[in-house]
């Protein structure tokens, strides 16, 4: 499925577009001009990674540092262990779309649990 997050111009480098879908994806321009989409959970705990520090290819979760590739969604630096979901990023007419991943997201248990309708 194919959603368009905003206008390319509307997204300066070295800033985060966060989709408010469930599972929540934030799509980063990079200081290169690259443009990347994934999950915005940390898969440690609750926190938005759209509010955290883009470094090159790598944002630095605000809560705890940990550390992801936005390439590849890899952890670069603990204390997270598993990677972030990452999308395809498509820009058509200006307008940034994220194409989302059909893989299952790595959520952390209390956001996965609220997802499912349980308590957090
Ligand atoms: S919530 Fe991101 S590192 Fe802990």
């Amino acid at each position: 499925m194919m959603i368009p997050a905003c206008r390319l111009v509307d997204l300066p480098r070295g800033e985060a577009h966060r989709l408010d879908i469930d599972p929540p994806v934030s799509v980063f321009h990079t200081e290169d001009g690259e443009l990347f989409a994934i999950d915005d959970t940390c898969t440690h705990q609750d926190a938005s990674l759209a509010d955290g520090w883009l470094e090159g290819c790598e944002v630095e979760c605000p809560l705890h540092a940990s550390k992801f590739d936005l390439r590849t969604g890899a952890v670069d630096s603990p204390p997270a262990k598993l990677p972030v979901r990452t999308h395809e990023v498509v820009v058509e007419d200006g307008v940034i779309h994220v194409r989302l991943s059909a893989a299952a997201p790595n959520l952390p248990p209390c956001v996965a649990a609220r997802l499912a309708g349980g308590s957090a």
